[in-house]
């Protein structure tokens, strides 16, 4: 709801409350962002009553800027601070003064044309518009604010409009800046690498500037666009917690700005750094939809935007379907494929339960490795394909799967045909430092994007493919785009997404069927730009159990589970070379969109039967694991992480239990537990696992007739013979309980004792429980 208040703006969600006031002066002055606040009896005290210019300040009409809480800012006016605006006119002038003009609250959300935004489909959520005139009149400024009640998630954008018929150079328009009156506030940010993403790093603010930002072209593994304020000793359940993302999936930068006055100011938008845009006269420049959500802790703020994801940022005919179990062939198969052994594979796959079978790299023009062929997308490799997609499509089909397919579009290869057509297509020049033996596409060319729509939909039709997984494997270094005069060399990376949205923009209206999924290498583009367009993501080539684990929770503060692909991969794990058992390997994906990208056809009879009863385990419980809330319950706290997923009925809750280290004579562990109806009846109980004998080396022989030696015939007839099961659970206890106390599972392995009744779990191991309502 929106309600203006004389001179105040107050946008409230069902839990938060934004609220700013226009000044005599016409600037717009912050008051207040956080807790929904009543404001029905006057707003009078959230106005500072400060009078005289403090010291040194620059007064601008009365108004100190330097230390004035505001909605937007520009430089040259006294305000210190980084600005959200900033332009330079033809003759050099940067001096750019905004002063209020109207402000209208919009029952229909505003179209931004060419970048996604999100949308609300029940029709509640109003718009704030609020059109600022630069004091000459040169320039409009216009800022949007969308309110979605139902997430307690508020979306800021900002549009520049030239006023003049002389062009301007835009030299940053930030998305979101809100300025806090406080720098008490820690910015986590979420670092990290390829196969290493979302490792979270906590900088607390202050007087100076915290940064996390993307300069390689993509959202990126480096620096996600999500990003976190909050109090210094805030936990899941209480504190000041504020979330940001950014609605885009190029360079970004979120910057946490300390004044000497103790005010802290918050911009997140297109990183500015080499950014310039040339605004011709009557021209209007979009900067992207920014999002963000308080909550009184993590978990609510949490559950603000998963909800944000779900119901106003992923569309289309996948939005709210259940996603299939896939097999992908990457990891078991690599370049090294023909038809009959992915046939074989996916009748593996199907035979276990898998419901959807992708064929990865390598299937077209001559990859045999990563050193060519990219952007010959209508060729297919006829020596490994020789019935083509079409006939392996239909023999997957024949098998009951659906086929999958991936795609690398924005690349090329030196050694392709496409690039021996079209040289001056690829972004930056030829002797740039080539990541993968690959250049990137130039996706700001009109011709180099109509070529991809349309030779894409060729290959899209000529199978029936109703999954597609788009990959993009390298860093934009170099961004000279031949394309573009010299004076708009600065536009090169924004010009890029938004080609490439415009051919996303494209193909999914044209194959509205089609499931995509984002992939960059694993997560180097995980944001709300591309699950615009694609419902899930490939959150890390990182598949290892104990790195998965971290990578989903700490992913989780920004993300729901419904987009992270996850899967369950070979064991050494072909990252970390760690083994951990296939039941682990397992617990971990299913926090997520299960996949198996092992290969399948190499596992033993006993582990066929583990896989077999894990798809179906997962297919019971896929509504609740896929679509339900996701709670984090411990974060590593003692070497034990915990994650639920209950489903949105609260009749059920599957649990995550993994712990890195086995750590002996360590302590009761208790399961805990969130979301679930604090008066009702629960009943926990295990997934059971397979306890393997071999597992306990030499100690077997205290308790056997006959002496076992390790990795011996013996002990490999005594394992089938013995099969020791895991423990078993069975307890039940009222949601409030659980929630309050949660319960303790049965002791785990600690060198002294064994029995039926032990949990064994070892290094990077787990279990799922499962609480069902009574
Ligand atoms: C990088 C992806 O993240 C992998 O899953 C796989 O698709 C390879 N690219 C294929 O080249």
């Amino acid at each position: 709801m929106i309600e203006q208040l004389q001179n105040v703006y107050a946008l409230h969600t069902d839990r938060t409350t934004y609220c700013f006031a226009v000044t005599a002066q016409g600037f717009l002055q912050h008051l207040h962002y956080g807790r929904r606040i009543d404001l029905s009896a006057g707003a009078a005290p959230l106005l500072p009553q400060e009078h005289h210019a403090p010291g040194n300040a620059a007064v601008m009409e009365g108004a100190f800027l330097e230390t004035l809480l505001q909605e937007t800012s520009s430089p040259g006016l006294g305000d210190l601070r980084e600005s959200q605006v900033a332009v330079r006119m033809a003759d050099g002038d940067t001096l750019t003064d905004f002063r209020f003009e109207h402000a209208d609250i919009l029952q229909e959300k505003p179209a931004l044309s060419g970048l996604p935004s999100a949308y609300d489909e029940s029709g509640r959520a109003e718009t704030l518009r609020v059109s600022l005139l630069e004091k000459k009149g040169r320039l409009r400024l216009t800022l949007f604010y969308t309110v979605f009640e139902d997430c307690d998630v508020i979306s800021r954008r900002a549009e520049l409009t030239n006023l003049m018929d002389q062009s301007v150079t835009v030299l940053r328009l930030m998305s979101n800046q809100v300025d806090f009156d406080r720098q008490d506030l820690v910015m986590t940010s979420f670092n990290g690498a390829w196969a290493r993403e979302f490792e979270p790093t906590h900088t607390p603010c202050g007087a100076g500037v915290v940064v996390s930002e993307s300069r390689c072209g993509v959202s990126s593994n480096r620096a996600n666009p999500f990003v976190m304020l909050h109090a210094p000793c805030a936990t899941e359940e209480h504190g000041d917690c504020y979330g940001f993302h950014l609605i885009y999936s190029g360079d970004h930068r979120a910057c946490a700005c300390g004044n000497a006055y103790g005010a802290l100011r918050f911009l997140h938008g297109i990183q500015p750094d080499g950014f310039s845009w040339l605004l011709e006269g009557g021209e209007t420049f979009a900067a992207p939809e920014a999002a963000m959500t308080w909550g009184d802790g993590f978990a609510a703020m949490s559950r603000g935007l998963h909800r944000f994801v779900r119901e106003h940022i992923v569309r289309g005919e996948w939005k709210r379907r259940e996603r299939p179990v896939l097999v992908n062939s990457w990891e078991s198969l690599y370049f090294r494929f023909n038809h009959h052994a992915l046939v074989k594979l996916a009748g593996q796959g199907k035979h276990l339960g898998a419901e959807l079978f992708v064929l990865d790299d390598g299937w077209f023009g001559k990859r045999d490795s990563d050193t060519c062929s990219l952007g010959d997308w209508t060729t297919v490799h006829k020596k490994k394909l020789p019935r083509g997609l079409a006939g392996l499509a239909r023999d997957i089909n024949a098998l009951g799967m659906l086929f999958g397919l991936w795609v690398e579009p924005e690349m090329v290869s030196e050694d392709s045909d496409l690039f021996r057509a079209h040289p001056e297509w690829i972004l930056g020049r030829r002797d740039q430092a080539v990541g993968r033996n690959q250049y990137v596409l130039d996706m700001g060319r009109r011709e180099a994007q109509e070529h991809l729509i349309e030779a894409l939909s060729r290959v899209f039709a000529a199978a029936n493919i109703s999954y597609v997984k788009w990959d993009m494997n390298r860093i934009i270094t170099d961004d000279y785009s031949a394309a573009l005069p010299p004076e708009r060399q600065g536009e090169s990376r924004h010009r890029y997404v938004l080609g490439l949205y415009h051919v996303l923009d494209e193909l999914t209206k044209r194959f509205p069927h089609i499931l995509f999924e984002a992939c960059a290498s694993g997560g180097n583009r995980t944001d709300l730009g591309m699950l615009s367009y694609m419902p899930q993501v490939w959150l890390s080539d990182n598949t290892d159990a104990l790195c998965r684990c971290r990578i989903q929770y700490h992913a989780s503060f920004g993300y729901p589970q419904s987009v992270m692909g996850a899967h369950v991969s070979g064991s050494p794990n072909h990252q970390t070379l760690r083994r951990t058992p296939v039941s682990g390997r397992f617990h971990v994906a299913a926090m997520g969109l299960l996949g198996y990208e092992c290969d399948l056809r190499e596992l033993s009879h006993d582990e066929k039967l583990q896989v077999a009863s894990q798809i179906e385990f997962y297919k019971q419980h896929r509504a609740a694991l896929q679509f339900g809330d996701l709670h984090r319950l411990q974060g590593g706290e003692g070497g034990i992480w915990q994650m639920s997923c209950v489903s949105k009925d609260r009749e059920e809750a599957v649990t995550l239990l993994f712990q890195q280290e086995n750590r002996p004579n360590a302590g009761a562990v208790r399961l805990r537990a969130r979301g679930l109806e604090r008066e009702c009846a629960y009943r926990i109980s295990v997934l059971p696992v397979k306890v393997a004998l071999k597992d306990f080396g030499g100690l077997v022989n205290m308790i056997s007739p006959v002496h076992i030696r390790q990795d011996s015939l013996m002990q490999t007839i005594a394992e089938k013979v013995i099969a020791p099961k895991s423990e078993s659970e069975d307890m039940t206890a009222t949601g409030d309980l659980l929630m309050t106390c949660g319960a303790y599972v049965k002791q785990s392995f600690s060198g002294t004792g064994w029995d039926a009744e032990t949990r064994v779990m070892g290094d990077s191991g787990s279990r799922l429980y499962i609480l069902k309502k009574q």
